[in-house]
């Protein structure tokens, strides 16, 4: 759907006004490899996909603030000095959230507006739908003050919104990516520092195809609270052999072979041994990138499921059998879970040639091993955050 009839969509809903609406957009994204690293001060390198949520704003004299949703039944209505009173549990607790954090940093929302969004993203499948919803407020409202637009200071205040109001307790993976991305390049962020990196996504024949599995991600954010409580033992314990750690991404894996006898309990070990292993992945597959050895980055990624499957233990039947279907194909190079897991989506690298018949037998065969109806997006990698012109 192209801006002009977003804008109509605006329009219908919030009626005809002199004052022209600007209009936002942010990607939502997809993690090439660095799963459940954000958390543990190591390197991720995700993706901005091309499509997302773009934000249809507009000033208004009465501060009421408005917000509507093409693909999000609820709509809310607050004045702007309730702005964080009431946080409801829909979707709109997300804007709002960045709203109670732009304040705290100096960018009350003094003003009233209409705010409509258009997410084309698929909810609940990992591809970080809330975080795009996040990053498109938090600069389109920034952009309406006439602030200044650092999209890594929008990234932190995005991710301080889904931890203090929405109580989602993530890392900055998904609001980076998602407010740093560009156009045909991957992200090679190292999560301690936030020092980062546009490393060039050219994959020649090979497409980026995306897997939803379609299951519902139950219980994701108690599992996921879990598992960072488990990365905290765990580097608790390995302290007691090297006082100088701060995170469990700063071990190398030999380092890590030294150590790991401290860790007793075999679950705790498991999880940091997968944190340190997937971190050195991250960096290899960026050599391999580099290097433009597709084969490789394959090999990584499907190293990378099989860890996550094993040790971190995130994946879940559904994403074992769509990974387990996709790599039966020929031209597949690599195929891994994406996200935290517990059900969303895959990625895998697929040879343009074997695209269609990936799609055809990857779906029939998911459905029928699994009773669900798989969905599949081929797509390149987006820019980040933007303000889209008015033609
Ligand atoms: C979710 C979180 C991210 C990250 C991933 C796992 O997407 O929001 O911060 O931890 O899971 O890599």
């Amino acid at each position: 759907m192209d801006t002009q009839q977003i804008k109509q969509m605006f329009i219908q809903k919030f009626s005809e006004s002199t004052v022209e609406p600007r209009v936002f957009h942010a990607p939502g994204r997809v993690n090439l490899i660095g799963e459940h690293i954000d958390y543990n001060g190591g390197y991720v390198l995700p993706a901005a996909l091309e499509f997302g949520t773009t934000l249809v704003v507009r000033e208004r004299e009465d501060g009421i603030l408005r917000f509507a949703s093409s693909n999000l039944p609820e709509e809310a209505e607050i004045k702007v000095d309730e702005i964080g009173l009431n946080k409801t549990g829909e979707w709109t607790d997300y804007p709002v959230g960045v709203m109670v954090e732009l304040a705290q940093r100096g960018y009350p929302i003094s003003k009233g507006y209409d705010l409509f969004y258009h997410g084309e993203i698929p909810n609940g499948a990992g591809l970080s739908s809330s975080a795009s919803i996040e990053v498109v407020t938090g600069y389109g409202l920034l952009s309406m003050g006439g602030y200044d637009r650092d999209t890594v200071q929008i990234a932190l205040l995005s991710q301080a919104a889904e931890n203090n109001f929405v109580g989602v307790n993530c890392g900055i993976m998904d609001q980076f990516a998602v407010a740093n991305g560009k156009k045909d390049h991957a992200i090679l962020l190292m999560c301690d520092t936030l020092e980062y990196e546009h490393v060039p996504f050219q994959t020649g024949s090979y497409k980026l195809v995306i897997g939803n599995t379609n299951k519902r991600r139950g219980l994701v954010d108690s599992k996921y609270n879990e598992r960072r409580e488990q990365c905290t033992t765990a580097l608790e314990q390995l302290k007691t052999r090297k006082s100088d750690l701060n995170y469990l991404a700063e071990l190398t894996p030999s380092q890590f072979e030294e150590f790991k006898s401290v860790l007793t309990d075999k679950t705790v070990q498991n999880r940091a041994q997968h944190v340190i292993e997937e971190n050195a992945r991250v960096l290899a597959s960026v050599q391999a990138l580099t290097a433009n050895d597709l084969q490789e980055f394959g090999r990584l990624m499907n190293l990378s499921h099989d860890s996550l499957r094993d040790l971190y233990e995130v994946s879940c039947e559904e994403l074992d059998i769509m990974v387990e279907e996709a790599r039966k194909i020929p031209g597949t190079l690599g195929a891994r879970m994406t996200g935290a897991g517990f059900g969303g989506c895959t990625v895998s690298l697929v040879h343009e040639d074997d695209v269609e018949r990936f799609v055809k037998e990857v779906g029939d065969n998911y459905q029928a091993r699994t009773g669900l109806q798989g969905e599949f997006y081929v797509c390149g990698v987006g820019e980040g955050v933007e303000e889209l012109g008015t033609n």
